[in-house]
């Protein structure tokens, strides 16, 4: 090759003007023409960013029912008989939170926004005013991908409890099927990428007419075809019968705006000072059955000096005030979470909230509940005593090595906030909540379900 060069100069010459043409080419497309084009994005897309308001990839657009208002905003207008145990007017208030609380233990917040005296059974109200500012809100139902209809069961049913005629009670059940039938969407995948949601169990929509069973006021909106091709989010669902239903947590009185409100709240629980081995909030049930083991909790307790007790009189502060409760489980290590008239329970929930480490008696409280939000090793966060040692609940708790206890309240204290539903008028949390997880879960199968229908 350089004999050739040698011999053959012109050869050469044009050789490196042409390199040298090459060159500077390359030196102006550097200067003048490539910073005009945008620069490389090297992260994708960036969905978990707290200053962006983009829906992630992995949640669909989500299109809410405008549905008549007498299955909504009507059955707030008579708060005061919605329950016949409860005036639930103050509940209802900041759209399902409830009222502001206040506790020394909530002081760390600059104002006191994220806590409030939250009612176990509106999970469906704080459901519907978080999404309703959702960042996968569309409005445009032929752009979405799951479809809430937020119809207030649980506050529907509650209100006709004591309602003797059958026909009457499902009144407003079969009313909402029949508004549901008729819309295109729905027709287009019977109802699959559809949802309703209830702060209530599941028992309390499934009567079945036909047994000898005991009326305990039970509706039957989850026995319509409707109901069954839809999902239902429940805070119980039925272990046996309830494969369209999906548990979702009872919602505690924490409410946080932005994840740092969470992080200071973790830190807080972590370094709490636990001066009792456990605790029990919660009263007596009458009748055997799954609470029995109340009774055993009750007794152990009084006779320890190792255990903290909440006792749950009617009227008592002690285990409806916020503060209290949490007050009680932050000084425990261990929370006690027997059935009691259904198996699941709002207090499993302060008790993670509380860092407190939750002690099952069934495992239809928890393990066959919330598969969406807890780990699937229920070893990982929670402690089961077997019936065989009922009679022996301190003896069971005190062996538990150090190292695991320390490991389970590490496990505990991170699930907070998956299961806490944010402020609703929160709009950049920055945090995943447990209508985030959700969602997620409902647009998994939605789109699980489209591949099967093409294929
Ligand atoms: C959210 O903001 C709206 C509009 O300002 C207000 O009416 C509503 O009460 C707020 N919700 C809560 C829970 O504070
Ligand atoms: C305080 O509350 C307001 C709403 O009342 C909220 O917008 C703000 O982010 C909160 N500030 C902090 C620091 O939590």
């Amino acid at each position: 090759m350089s004999s050739v060069k040698k011999n053959n100069p012109p050869v050469y010459l044009r050789n490196v003007i042409f390199v040298a043409v090459l060159f500077m080419l390359w030196i102006f497309l550097i200067f003048f023409i490539l910073p005009a084009t945008p620069p490389l994005n090297l992260s994708p897309v960036p969905t978990t960013s707290p200053t962006t308001t983009v829906c992630p990839e992995d949640t669909g657009l989500i299109y809410i029912y405008d549905l008549p208002p007498k299955f909504n905003h009507e059955l707030l207008r008579r708060c005061r008989s919605l329950n016949i145990y409860t005036d639930m007017c103050p509940y209802i208030a900041n759209q399902g939170l409830g009222g502001p609380t206040h506790s020394a233990l909530f002081s760390d917040q600059v104002n006191g926004s994220n806590w409030y005296a939250t009612h176990q059974f509106i999970a469906e109200m704080i459901f519907h005013a978080r999404l309703e500012n959702h960042r996968c809100r569309t409005e445009d139902a032929t752009q979405a991908e799951i479809f809430y209809a937020p119809f207030y069961t649980g506050l529907y049913a509650s209100s006709v409890f004591r309602e003797s005629e059958l026909s009457e009670r499902d009144r407003l059940a079969v009313e909402f099927t029949e508004f549901i039938r008729q819309q295109p969407a729905f027709r287009r995948c019977g109802g699959a990428d559809h949802f309703v949601v209830t702060g209530r169990t599941a028992w309390d929509f499934m009567r079945r007419d036909d047994d000898d069973q005991e009326d305990f006021g039970a509706n039957r909106l989850f026995m319509l075809p409707e109901i069954r091709k839809m999902k239902v989010l429940t805070v119980e669902r039925h272990p046996w019968d309830g494969t369209n239903q999906f548990g979702i947590p009872y919602p505690s009185y924490f409410h946080p705006w932005i994840s740092s409100d969470v992080t200071i709240w973790q830190e807080k629980v972590r370094k709490s000072h636990r001066t009792h081995l456990f605790s029990f909030v919660g009263g007596p049930r009458k009748g055997l059955g799954k609470a029995a083991v109340r009774e055993q909790i009750l007794q152990q307790c009084g006779r320890s000096n190792r255990c903290l007790r909440s006792k749950c009189e009617p009227g008592s502060v002690l285990c409806y005030e916020p503060g209290r409760v949490l007050d009680v489980m932050m000084k425990s290590e261990f929370c006690m979470q027997p059935p009691g008239d259904s198996f699941t329970r709002r207090s499993v929930f302060d008790s993670i909230l509380a860092g407190c480490i939750p002690v099952f008696f069934s495992e239809h409280t928890a393990y066959t509940q919330y598969g969406w939000y807890l780990p699937d090793s229920w070893q990982e966060y929670s402690i089961f005593v077997p019936k065989e040692k009922w009679g022996k609940i301190e003896e069971e708790l005190s062996s538990v090595a150090e190292s695991v206890v320390r490991n389970l309240r590490t496990r505990v204290i991170q699930l907070i906030p998956s299961l806490s539903y944010v402020h609703p008028n929160s709009t950049e949390p920055g945090l995943r909540d447990a209508v985030d997880v959700a969602l997620v879960k409902l647009t998994e199968d939605v789109r699980q379900f489209s591949v099967g229908r093409k294929f």
